[in-house]
């Protein structure tokens, strides 16, 4: 991993001087699983005269990366259940000027396609697990099987993947209790693990996000007692604080939206399914690139002037509150985390 911000050759710059040079493309609100901090039981989804095609998709990636940015992380909801996306990996990958393209995904797919994903360009790619029991996993997902998850990380692994990192969003009195137990597996499999506090995104029906709040300073007293950490100097650029499990060359990173801020780093923007550039996961700000492309048709310069303009909209900082209900409509799926 390296620090991307100061080697960033991005002309994209908003108010407050941060240089944004990672975009996330969620290339689908879709998704096989119904996790209960991300949807409710009964989502409905977007039309598919509404979500930009993989061509569309492909034309906004080129604009950003001419306009500098290095890092594309393809996320959906889930990403691998859109048809086609391994192609546009392949489409992406090739872009002259891209330093990383990177996958995050629900697993639920990597036993078919890891070897293709890797063959596409894919270096890094993220998979979310929170659990490592079978009942645990159902309920949280509402309707995903552990097995198959766990059968699409070992294939992950065994497509040679650069590195693999496992996300988990952990929560009270549903895998609070786990936290050592998901690094001891990330371990013995050479993985690194994230640990994500849950933001209000959305709302969620069965679940009290107040209630099942852990912090990461939680997570990282419970793991004190059985693992030395070690601060790390290295970064994604990401939100991650990482730390080195003491004796391996694991990594262990806490993402606290919450508890520790990162927004005076943000390095990144997002595009939803349906077209939207997203200046921050935890504000409204946003731009319509769909209408972009579709008033005009094959004009890179007006796109990339859409992009460059919406740099002066991109919030300070995001203001999450678990209590009552979200101020965010938009649910995590619908913009890939
Ligand atoms: P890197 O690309 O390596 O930095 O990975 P990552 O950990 O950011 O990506 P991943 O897709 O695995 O996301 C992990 C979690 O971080 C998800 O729950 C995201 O929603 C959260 N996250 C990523 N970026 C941001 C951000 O800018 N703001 C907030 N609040 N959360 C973020
Ligand atoms: N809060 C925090 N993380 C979430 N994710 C999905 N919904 C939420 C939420 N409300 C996580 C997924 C996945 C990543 C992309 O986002 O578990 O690992
Ligand atoms: Fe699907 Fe990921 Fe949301 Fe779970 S967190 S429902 S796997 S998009």
């Amino acid at each position: 991993m390296s620090q991307s911000l100061p080697n960033s050759t991005s002309q994209l710059i908003d108010r407050y001087g941060r240089r944004v040079d990672y975009v996330r493309i969620s290339v689908t609100d879709r998704c096989d699983f119904r996790c209960v901090y991300c949807m409710s039981e009964n989502m409905e989804f977007l039309p598919r005269a509404q979500i930009l095609t993989l061509e569309e998709i492909e034309t906004v990636a080129r604009a950003f990366v001419e306009l500098g940015v290095g890092k594309i992380r393809i996320t959906g909801g889930e990403p691998l259940v859109r048809r086609g996306v391994p192609d546009l990996l392949r489409v992406i990958g090739r872009l002259d000027g891209l330093r990383e393209l990177t996958l995050t995904t629900n697993g639920s797919q990597l036993e078919n396609c890891a070897e293709e994903l890797r063959a596409a360009g894919v270096r890094r790619i993220n998979i979310s697990l929170d659990t490592l029991d079978a009942g645990r996993f159902r309920a949280l997902t509402r309707v995903g099987d552990l097995g198959r998850v766990l059968r699409g990380i070992d294939a992950a692994l065994a497509a040679g993947f650069e590195r693999v990192k496992l996300n988990a969003v952990i929560l009270k009195h549903r895998n609070h209790d786990e936290v050592t137990d998901l690094v001891a597996f990330a371990k013995a499999k050479g993985l690194d693990i994230s640990f994500i506090e849950e933001m209000p995104l959305g709302v969620v029906d069965g679940h009290d996000r107040a209630e099942q709040y852990y912090s990461s300073d939680d997570i990282r007293r419970d793991l004190e007692r059985v693992y030395h950490l070690v601060p790390c100097a290295a970064t994604s650029g990401g939100p991650a604080r990482y730390f080195e499990v003491a004796g391996s060359s694991m990594r262990v990173g806490f993402i606290s939206p919450h508890s520790h801020n990162f927004c005076g780093s943000c390095n990144r923007v997002r595009l939803t399914a349906e077209g939207r550039l997203l200046l921050c996961l935890g504000n409204e700000h946003s731009v319509d690139l769909k209408r972009v492309l579709r008033a005009h048709p094959g004009d890179a310069a007006r796109l990339k002037a859409a992009i460059v303009d919406a740099m002066a909209i991109k919030p300070e900082r995001h203001y999450f509150d678990l209590q009552g209900q979200p101020v965010i409509f938009r649910h995590m799926s619908a913009t890939g985390g």
